[in-house]
């Protein structure tokens, strides 16, 4: 079937389908289909799949941050009981990719990078015999001549400019800086991140003859099954990778992992499945790492609070070689005017565990530091923060000039200005207490960029009038098989009963993969494509024109003349693979989703303890497809964003280069009791020029500028700005203010 266009995405699609079709699944709060499967433990996550014969590895880390393996005293282990081999493969150590097949720099087994540096597997017959041979393993290092630095403060840190990332520059910021009325000057930290999803890594590795089937735990299946290939030195076409439910991924499940290697190398070896399962704290060592930022950021204003100039400046850190440097910048790019701009990133190059994404790459923390700058320009000048940011919105891309999709800013500060209650906020600081609390109220914008990646999908329309969906697409939590299912059900005016969704097996087309927030747009797009195909030989059986043609409840009309749809598959069923690929849409517009965030905190005037009490957030990304899962998507990158805000710190002993908390109840995300109630308010936007679907990326919007507003509203409960996160009660003690002195604060 030929459609009326190309797979690559080059032209908006302003046909607006998905607003002419009868069924009204699109957008609807629909549950999760798998949903009843999760919470009842029936779903199969990876390490429960049950092989006949399987064997257990459990990895070995390297106890020194840089060096060479000098010898592995293999022997005594091989001697514990159940342990049948101790390998040591030098594709194994392969750094965690980033859905870069082929990209990771190849290491010899010797060498060792970082504290935590998987350098062997132990393999026994169960997992209580393999992790003791493990912890008994003797290995030998020698120490590294020239070590990189383990700090990316270190003086000795080579700093460089990522290939992908060249400096944007306009107009003469340091002039601008002389000659504003007002500007800022700020320089903020933010701590290594943790993604810490809650299914620890884990592979369950099986060859038939020459064919590799890993069972695992990935976001992007497409990609990950090049990059198990290109590891192992075999086709991809040899390599399936099952994968239907996914616990959680942040970043740190987009490239394979040494779990996935080991498995498949001791797989090979010993000729037996073998399962390889990551603890808690080898997932803290070895997966992957959100960088540590420095950055400076410099907001020049003229008298009536519009931004000249713009500065935001970051160094960011990674191991030698590596490609990826957090994006800081990405979103400033974009956001606010300011003809007068130097953004730039920079990297250190160190010794600790590869740097990649996390939860929003680039924007998670640009977006938190420009948001309190903003917030200290705004106090600069005096003038409401939310004033400030809608007087600040270019007209196109500042510098490149590209124009905008679509831009939902100013509509989210207001809407979730209204909800919040913003009008009862006092505009200066240390006006409110309550008991022993002072009360806060701050604003952040929020913004990501917006991706498509090509995506294939097949969609069948059976002869009973059912339809299936498959499609390698990962659902990691976010709603996949909800929404896939509601696009199809809609295009097809099916009731959503009748739509099977399958996902999660590189057998089925390759999907977009989950990341970066394209998962829905794209693979959702391919969907909508592939049932758009069977839409027109629908059309033709019945004997109407495509447009005339309406589906709705398994009845097709048009033209006249009305059919149940299954008496037009009739015997055969109806099968069309659909797949989009960005095009000129993505160079011609600058697309992004746009939001706001609001936060009350209560700061203890004694202690400096902060408790967010309430945060509201509103959204616009094109076409919401499923309310539920978009607001559950938002809601929890603002618990993100309160993590980012208050608790969340990976700590590395400069030492030796260990990473300290390596756990749960070390490194703190927030839990039950430190999160509030959260609004979130999701606006009705169509763009085009994004998807056909007319629907932006959503999945990461929620934390992109969270923890600015809760650092914002502590500078207005208690006066104190804190420029290093996370804003712990040590940072803030010393600055607060004498909580005996005579109340000029209102009772809240
Ligand atoms: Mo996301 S951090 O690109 O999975």
């Amino acid at each position: 079937m030929r459609l009326p266009f190309s797979d690559m995405y080059n032209r908006p699609d302003e046909r607006n389908l998905l607003d002419r079709t009868g069924q009204g699944l699109i957008g609807k709060p629909l549950d999760r289909p798998e949903g009843p499967l999760k919470v009842s433990g029936a779903a199969t996550y990876s390490a429960e799949w049950n092989l006949p014969n399987c064997a257990e590895g459990v990895l070995v880390l390297a106890s020194i941050p840089q060096g060479t393996v000098r010898e592995i005293h293999a022997d005594p282990v091989l001697a514990m009981p159940g342990v049948m081999a101790v390998i040591a493969d030098k594709a194994m150590v392969r750094r965690s990719a980033q859905g870069t097949a082929g990209k990771a720099p190849a290491q010899d087994v010797t060498t060792v990078e970082y504290f935590g540096q998987p350098v062997a597997v132990v393999v026994a017959e169960t997992f209580e015999q393999a992790r003791d041979a493990a912890l008994a393993l003797r290995v030998d290092y020698d120490p590294a001549e020239k070590p990189v630095p383990l700090d990316p403060e270190s003086p000795q840190a080579e700093v460089e400019t990522p290939s992908d990332s060249k400096p944007i520059e306009g107009g003469d910021l340091d002039a601008a800086m002389r000659e504003a009325a007002f500007a800022i000057d700020v320089s903020y930290d933010t701590p290594g991140h943790a993604s810490a999803a809650m299914e620890p890594h884990v592979t369950i590795a099986e060859w038939q003859d020459d064919r590799l089937i890993l069972r695992g735990s990935y976001q992007m299946l497409s990609h990950n099954v090049k990059e198990i290939a290109d590891c192992l030195s075999i086709k991809p076409d040899k390599v399936r990778i099952i994968a239907p439910y996914v616990g959680g991924g942040f970043g740190s499940k987009l490239g394979i992992t040494h779990e996935a290697v080991a498995a498949a190398v001791a797989a090979r070896e010993i000729g037996r499945p073998v399962r390889v399962v990551m603890t808690r704290q080898q997932v803290f060592q070895t997966v992957m790492r959100r960088s540590e930022t420095r950055q400076r950021v410099r907001l020049a204003a003229d008298a009536g609070g519009r931004i000249v100039g713009l500065g935001h400046e970051a160094l960011v850190s990674n191991l030698p070689q590596e490609d990826f440097a957090e994006p800081v910048t990405q979103a400033t790019e974009f956001l606010y005017g300011g003809d007068n701009r130097l953004l730039k990133v920079e990297v250190a190059r160190i010794s600790r565990l590869t740097a990649g994404s996390v939860r929003a790459p680039g924007e998670a923390v640009g977006m938190q530091v420009l948001e309190a700058a903003m917030d200290e320009l705004a106090e600069a000048i005096g003038m409401d923060p939310i004033e400030l940011r809608k007087r600040n919105l270019p007209a196109t891309v500042p510098v490149e000039g590209t124009p905008y999709s679509s831009r939902m800013l100013v509509e989210a500060l207001e809407a979730g200005a209204k909800a919040f209650g913003w009008d009862r906020r006092q505009p200066t600081p240390c006006q409110t207490r309550e008991g022993d609390w002072w009360i806060g109220h701050g604003v952040a914008s929020a913004a990501r960029v917006n991706m498509m990646v090509p995506a294939e999908a097949r969609v069948t329309l059976n002869p009973d009038g059912s339809a299936l969906v498959e499609t390698d697409q990962t659902d990691i939590g976010t709603g996949s098989y909800a929404i896939l299912g509601q696009i199809a059900g809609e295009m097809l005016g099916l009731p959503i009963e009748r739509v099977k969704v399958e996902l999660g097996d590189t057998r089925l087309p390759a999907g977009a993969g989950s990341g970066g927030s394209f998962g829905a747009i794209s693979t959702g797009s391919a969907v909508m494509r592939a049932c758009e195909a069977i839409r027109e030989t629908l059309a033709k059986k019945l004997g109407c024109e495509a447009e005339e043609l309406q589906l709705k409840d398994g009845v097709a009309s048009g033209g006249g003349k009305q059919q149940p749809i299954a008496g037009l598959v009739q015997e055969k069923p109806l099968a069309e693979t659909g797949s989009i690929k960005p095009g000129k849409t993505a160079k011609d517009f600058s697309q992004a989703s746009y939001g706001a965030f609001f936060a009350e905190v209560a700061v203890h005037a004694f202690t400096g303890e902060t408790r967010v009490r309430r945060m509201t957030g509103a959204f616009g990304f094109g076409r919401v497809l499923n309310a539920k899962t978009a607001r559950s998507q938002c809601l929890g990158g603002m618990v993100w964003g309160i993590g980012s805000a208050l608790t969340e710190e990976l700590a590395f002993d400069l030492r030796d280069g260990h990473l300290v908390n390596h756990d749960l109840a070390e490194y703190h995300v927030p839990v039950h009791a430190d999160v509030p109630a959260i609004e979130v308010i999701l606006l009705e936007e169509r763009d085009a020029a994004a998807s056909p679907l007319q629907a932006k990326g959503v999945g990461e919007l929620g934390i992109c500028g969270a923890a600015g507003a809760i650092a914002n509203a502590i500078h207005n409960a208690c006066g104190v700005r804190v420029r290093s996160f996370p804003l712990t009660l040590d940072k803030l003690i010393d600055q607060l203010p004498d909580p005996f002195a005579p109340a000029t604060a209102k009772v809240a």
